[in-house]
């Protein structure tokens, strides 16, 4: 089955609205110069404070946004906290959900994943869902009994229709900011096994899901790493800071 490559830029607490602005605009203008690139998909993904702005830069353009995290809850009494609904108000079209620095640093767990996975579904985000395991976990020979148990915590009674619209990004932990990428082997391995998870839960729906590779990708790597049969796309996390080398990694999804 053929699936169309998505690439997407996590700016993290990165960018201001002159520098997203910018840099939006700069990436719709070399999608726009070449034909082939209507062949993949792209996505930024800035603070929560800029997804407007970028929205709004990255209109009628080829590049889509989205928001980093949500709240489950569509409004009440949840300070600090944004829903579902006010993404999708701004004119995003996506939500990160489950990187590896909220599980981190901000207490996510697979229950809280699938909340917020069920909520963006609700009212029609694409979400990418991100699993990867630790250097500890993966040394231990723990990878598939991680990934396993991510991927079914987080996708808890969700149906196909909603497996359908959903991405996955396996995120090695240890790759993540590192400058160590996963090699070619080791990312096609566990997309692989990621698939075969999808494919054992909900059958040969797991041929069109998308699973992007995230974890020290850049412009020299990616193109290898697309190259795999199962790594469908990419999750760019410092190199989608940069105009130049964000627009080569989304060239190497097409060119
Ligand atoms: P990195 O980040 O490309 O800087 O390693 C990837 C991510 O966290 O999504």
């Amino acid at each position: 089955m053929a699936r169309k490559r998505f690439i997407a830029g996590n700016w993290k607490l990165n960018l201001s609205l002159a520098e997203g602005t910018a840099l939006v605009q700069g990436l719709a203008k070399a999608c726009a110069a070449d034909p082939r690139s209507a062949a993949a998909e792209f996505a930024v993904f800035p603070t929560a404070l800029a997804v407007k702005t970028i929205a709004d830069a990255a209109k009628g353009s080829a590049i889509g946004v989205g928001a980093q995290n949500l709240h489950w809850e569509e409004k009440g009494a949840f300070t600090g906290e944004i829903s579902a609904s006010f993404i999708k108000d701004t004119g995003a079209t996506y939500v990160l959900i489950g990187h590896s620095e909220r599980r981190q640093y901000f207490g996510e767990t697979d229950q809280t994943v699938n909340k917020r996975l069920k909520a963006a579904l609700g009212v029609g985000l694409v979400p990418i869902l991100c699993v990867g395991e630790t250097l500890p976990e993966r040394d231990a020979g723990r990878l598939q009994d991680v990934l396993r148990t991510q991927l079914t915590g987080a996708t808890a009674g969700l149906t196909a229709q909603q497996l359908a619209t959903l991405v996955i990004a396996y995120e090695p932990v240890w790759a993540i900011g590192t400058g160590r990428t996963a090699t070619t082997a080791q990312a096609q391995e566990a997309h692989a096994f990621i698939r075969s998870v999808v494919r054992q839960a909900y059958g040969a729906l797991a041929d069109g899901i998308r699973i992007q590779y995230g974890g020290s990708v850049k412009a020299d790597n990616a193109k290898e790493l697309l190259g795999q049969p199962d790594v469908d796309g990419a999750l760019v996390g410092g190199a989608s800071l940069k105009l130049a080398d964000f627009a080569a990694i989304c060239a190497a999804a097409y060119a």
